[in-house]
């Protein structure tokens, strides 16, 4: 299993606000390369699947909520120990706490609303990138 790629979603809230461009660039000034970027709006069955992880947790189905409210950019990045750096990279989940000048702090509006998705292992970022790409795809 690859250490080196990490699966990102630009959330429906940023997408909206238009910051798809800066984001983009901000990912890309970190030294992330895109290896596969699709836009797409998650159906409520596909975000139920994709966030499963949460079901029992009690902000579920307002993160779904949030999810399906709009489309979203999908993305397959590489880096060396991608997922750790991308989750350094972004900041903290809640953007009231996240590192000034990370993309959750100059994007997110809400823990929900909190601009970008990041794999949290290695394991999920393989699987989170076949959920949204063909596996023919080279990364
Ligand atoms: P994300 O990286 O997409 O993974 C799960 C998401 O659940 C997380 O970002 C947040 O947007 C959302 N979430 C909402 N409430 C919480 C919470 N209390 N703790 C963690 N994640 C939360």
């Amino acid at each position: 299993m690859s250490r080196n790629i990490t699966f990102t979603m630009i959330k429906p809230g940023a997408v909206a606000a238009g910051h798809i461009g800066a984001i983009m660039a901000k990912i890309a000034e970190g030294g992330f390369r895109f290896k596969a970027v699709r836009m797409t709006r998650l159906s409520k069955e596909q975000a139920e699947t994709f966030y499963g992880i949460h079901r029992e947790r009690p902000f579920f189905n307002s993160l779904v909520a949030s999810m399906t409210s709009g489309p979203i950019i999908a993305a397959v990045l590489e880096k060396e120990n991608a997922v750790l750096a991308y989750r350094d990279y972004i900041g903290a989940t809640n953007p009231a706490d996240a590192r000034e000048g990370s993309i959750r702090k100059l994007y997110g509006t809400s823990i929900e609303s909190n601009a970008v998705h990041g794999s949290d292992s290695d394991e999920n970022a393989q699987i989170e990138a076949n959920f949204f790409f063909n596996s023919m795809d080279q990364f």
